[in-house]
């Protein structure tokens, strides 16, 4: 008989459920898409009961299609979306749609968030209120939906909803909880100043649980539901971005991961809980008990690319297209590009700064445009290892993953520009893996978490920096650092500009 881990990761458009092997094979994996619905501008939102009816379509076709043995799933955790707000009443009933990590509309409550609690906030949580966060939702919700906050008894994030129903009880793990920003980083526990400066009762927060944690057994309920196994034991798992860096093997602090998706992420493992980035850099939680994880997000990585390739090249094939930067050279012929055609969140939090191109010459061609983009969106990057080069960390290696490891010449570049190491994983499989890392060693599989990296994550393509491009690339970073201040004014302005064309 086999014996199963099931990752659950449980992403903004679809859940993928993973069926993973003590040795790290994934077995099979399922997945089930789900609606995102924004019925306002800046408002995005979901159904929870669709996350459950979601999973347990795919724990079904593991069970059905890829005959994954009922009793040989012996435990489950969860990879979750961060920061999505679920408010539940006392009979356990979700009281509204779920309000989403990419939800804005909190604008004016980060402001009153900063008003009253202002750097003491940074302290206790050592992150700056931002729309994303859950706190700042909580707040909306208090002000502008009374009749539910004052119905409402609990609140969890979408992954901790999900181990509700499947289990009964209620949990939240730290690397989740640290995404609210109403966590004491320091003290490991809800900050009683924050829940008393804005009066919110304490009893609203779930029991805090490490990742590895065992939450309970699947109930009878959800077993008839599902076809689980009541002796199937759920744990704590972790925030997406936590354990995306567990399967990416982000566990000792010489590692940096480097993610391009739509958004870029760069994420290093930290193992003082004194370290504040002072909201520059997002501080969380880590999923490896007792350490924690920085963030800096670029948020328009892979989509500045996306956008290029759809505006100036929708024709062509995507890997030709990309390749035609190898016709270029180092700097793309002194062509500079700033990836903010979206805003930026780090190392610049600001949602009215835009892209630009700086150099244009007529000698351009595509290939430099290609280039420059490929560069920018590395040089924004940069900005974050620069961040914590100048707090003295020592890292020395960069675990490329997402875009940036589908190429070798991005890869090279990573090199290039971090001026270290750069390496891809064997067998990329996101942050499904790393869930089902969790339960692995929940499981006592493995002694801990270190133990089981060494076993399922595998490095290969390994793309060492070359001195002199070292050299070129230094210079040329220290022009675009120059860009955002020096944009920023035009940029704000062509924003109010294209704001009060569309209001005309
Ligand atoms: C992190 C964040 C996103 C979500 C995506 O702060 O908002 O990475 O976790 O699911």
């Amino acid at each position: 008989m086999s014996e199963y881990a099931l990752g659950v990761d449980l992403g903004t458009s679809s859940v993928k459920v993973s069926a993973v092997t003590p040795d790290g094979t994934i077995a099979a994996q399922e997945s089930f898409d789900y609606d995102l619905n924004q019925p306002q501008p800046g408002y995005a939102e979901q159904n929870p009961e669709d996350w459950v009816y979601g999973t347990t379509v795919a724990i079904v076709r593991l069970i059905l299609n890829d005959h994954i043995g009922v009793d040989e799933i012996k435990g489950i955790s969860y990879s979750g979306q961060m920061h999505g707000l679920v408010l539940l009443d006392e009979n356990g009933k979700v009281l509204r749609p779920a309000m989403l990590w990419n939800d804005t509309r909190s604008t004016k409550q980060c402001e009153e968030i900063m008003a009253k609690m202002g750097q003491e906030f940074i302290d206790i949580t050592h992150n700056r209120p931002l729309e994303g966060f859950t706190l700042p939702k909580l707040l909306w919700v208090k002000e502008n939906e009374p009749e539910i906050f004052a119905k409402a008894q609990t609140m969890l994030l979408p992954k901790d909803y999900l181990r509700y129903k499947m289990t009964g009880k209620l949990a939240m793990d730290f690397s989740d909880a640290t995404g609210t920003v109403m966590l004491d980083i320091e003290k490991a526990d809800w900050s009683q100043t924050i829940l008393e400066a804005f009066d919110i009762p304490a009893s609203m927060c779930p029991p805090l649980v490490e990742s590895i944690e065992f939450t309970g057994n699947v109930t009878e309920k959800y077993a008839e539901f599902s076809g689980l196994s009541t002796t199937t034991k759920t744990f704590g798992g972790g925030a997406d971005n936590a354990c995306g860096a567990v399967g990416a093997g982000i566990d000792t602090p010489n590692k940096v991961l480097s993610s391009i998706g739509t958004s870029g992420v760069v994420l290093k493992f930290e193992d003082d809980d004194r370290t504040n980035y002072n909201g520059v850099l997002q501080f969380e939680d880590h999923a490896v008990p007792n350490s924690y994880y920085s963030m800096g997000v670029t948020l328009a990585a892979g989509f500045s690319l996306s956008w290029f390739k759809k505006t100036f090249g929708d024709d062509e094939d995507f890997n030709g297209f990309v390749n035609s930067a190898a016709e270029s050279s180092v700097g793309a012929n002194g062509l500079l590009f700033a990836p903010y055609i979206v805003g930026e969140r780090a190392p610049y939090a600001d949602a009215d700064i835009r892209g630009s191109f700086i150099g244009i010459d007529g000698v351009h061609n595509k290939g430099d445009f290609v280039r420059a983009v490929l560069e920018g969106i590395t040089f924004s990057f940069e900005d974050i290892m620069e961040i914590y080069r100048a707090k003295g960390a020592k890292f020395d290696t960069v675990v490329s993953i997402g875009g940036g490891a589908k190429s070798a010449m991005w890869q090279q570049i990573q090199a290039d520009i971090f001026n270290t190491k750069v390496v891809s994983l064997k067998n990329e499989q996101g942050p499904g893996l790393g869930a089902a890392m969790l339960a692995a060693v929940g499981l006592g599989w493995f002694k801990d978490i270190h133990e089981c990296t060494a076993k399922f994550v595998e490095y290969s393509n390994v793309f060492l920096p070359n001195p002199d491009n070292v050299a070129k690339y230094k210079q040329l970073h220290a022009m675009y650092a120059k860009i955002y201040n020096q944009t920023k004014e035009i940029s704000h302005d062509l924003v109010n500009f294209r704001r009060e064309q569309e209001t005309k």
